[in-house]
């Protein structure tokens, strides 16, 4: 086995060398493929392999890591219906002819940006950091990121690390953080923008601020409660303090100092009874 295989390599080798000077078809198999996708409702895509060079046990289609269709046919025209060409359909294709030596060919599907906002709209309190997120799953993957606040309908630049505002972008999502927000100059609307080699798209982001009292609302509702419930009970106690202290004076301290001797008395008494 081990020898044969050594003589078959050998051979590869030198059909691969012999051929090389033909146009390398011998190492190179014809595959007709369908062109690169960038729009349509209903595409199929398309593999056509001539002239293989041994057997085929099967075909598969594959998008990046992910088998879409797999089966063991053995003709060498193989096609997938990737329906409409959008950011979900976007993407590597790749159909690959099950053979002794594997044959397998790339079909790109590219779109422009496809941008959604993570939340539409977000709210953050004043002096927080509010953080607003924008994504974009699409291929192929955006090389540039933008955004924007839109002020009186025109969009000025966000730059990063200026002012309060740090941007972090990979290429299928973009953070923009703003720190120690401002309730007077934070709040408003924000577009994020998204550009790839096709095109380019964005999505607007709301922000709202909320006042470092309005958070607070709760917990002074509760202090306002107890300090009304101080004060009432406060008149009260004051208005009724004359009546009281005229009872005291009439003999309610009488009974008082009598009360204390007759503890005593008791104490002792209980002392001698032990
Ligand atoms: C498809 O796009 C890839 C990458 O941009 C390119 O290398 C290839 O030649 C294109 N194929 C066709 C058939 O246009
Ligand atoms: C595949 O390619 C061959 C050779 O170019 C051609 O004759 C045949 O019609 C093609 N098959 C399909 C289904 O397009
Ligand atoms: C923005 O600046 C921060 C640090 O200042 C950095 O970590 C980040 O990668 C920058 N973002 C972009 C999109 O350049
Ligand atoms: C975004 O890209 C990263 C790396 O490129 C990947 O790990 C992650 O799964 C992607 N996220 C989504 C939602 O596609
Ligand atoms: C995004 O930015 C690019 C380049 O700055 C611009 O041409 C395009 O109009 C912007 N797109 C949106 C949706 O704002």
């Amino acid at each position: 086995m081990g020898a044969a295989g050594a003589t078959g390599l050998v051979l590869g080798l030198l059909g691969a060398l012999l051929c090389a000077g033909k146009g390398a078809s011998g190492a190179d198999p014809i595959v007709e493929t369908s062109p690169n996708v960038t729009s349509g409702l209903d595409v199929v895509i398309f593999c056509n392999l001539t002239e293989p060079q041994s057997p085929i046990l099967g075909r598969m289609w594959k998008k990046g890591d992910k088998i879409l269709t797999s089966d063991k046919e053995t003709s060498g025209y193989t096609f997938y219906n990737i329906g409409e060409v959008n950011g979900d359909s976007s993407g590597v294709y790749e159909c690959v002819f099950e053979m002794s030596s594997p044959v397998s060919r790339t079909v790109y599907v590219t779109v422009r940006p496809h941008v959604t906002a993570y939340k539409k709209s977000e709210h953050g309190n004043e002096g927080d950091t509010g953080i607003l997120i924008c994504k974009c799953n699409s291929y192929p993957p955006v090389s540039q990121w933008t955004w924007y606040k839109i002020k009186d309908g025109a969009n000025e630049p966000i730059v990063n690390g200026t002012e309060q505002f740090i941007i972090k972008s990979s290429g299928n999502k973009t953070e923009l953080r703003i720190a120690n927000l401002d309730i007077e100059k934070d709040p408003g609307e924000y577009l994020c923008n998204a550009t790839n080699e096709v095109g380019t798209d964005g999505a607007v982001v709301g922000l709202r601020v909320r006042s470092r009292l309005a958070a607070l609302w709760p917990f002074l509702g509760i202090v306002a409660e107890v300090l009304v419930l101080v004060t009432i009970i406060f008149i009260y106690e004051k208005r009724r303090k004359p009546d009281e202290v005229l009872d005291d004076d009439d003999g309610g301290s009488a009974p008082l100092k009598s009360n204390a001797p007759n503890h005593k008395d008791k104490n002792v008494r209980q002392r001698n009874a032990n």
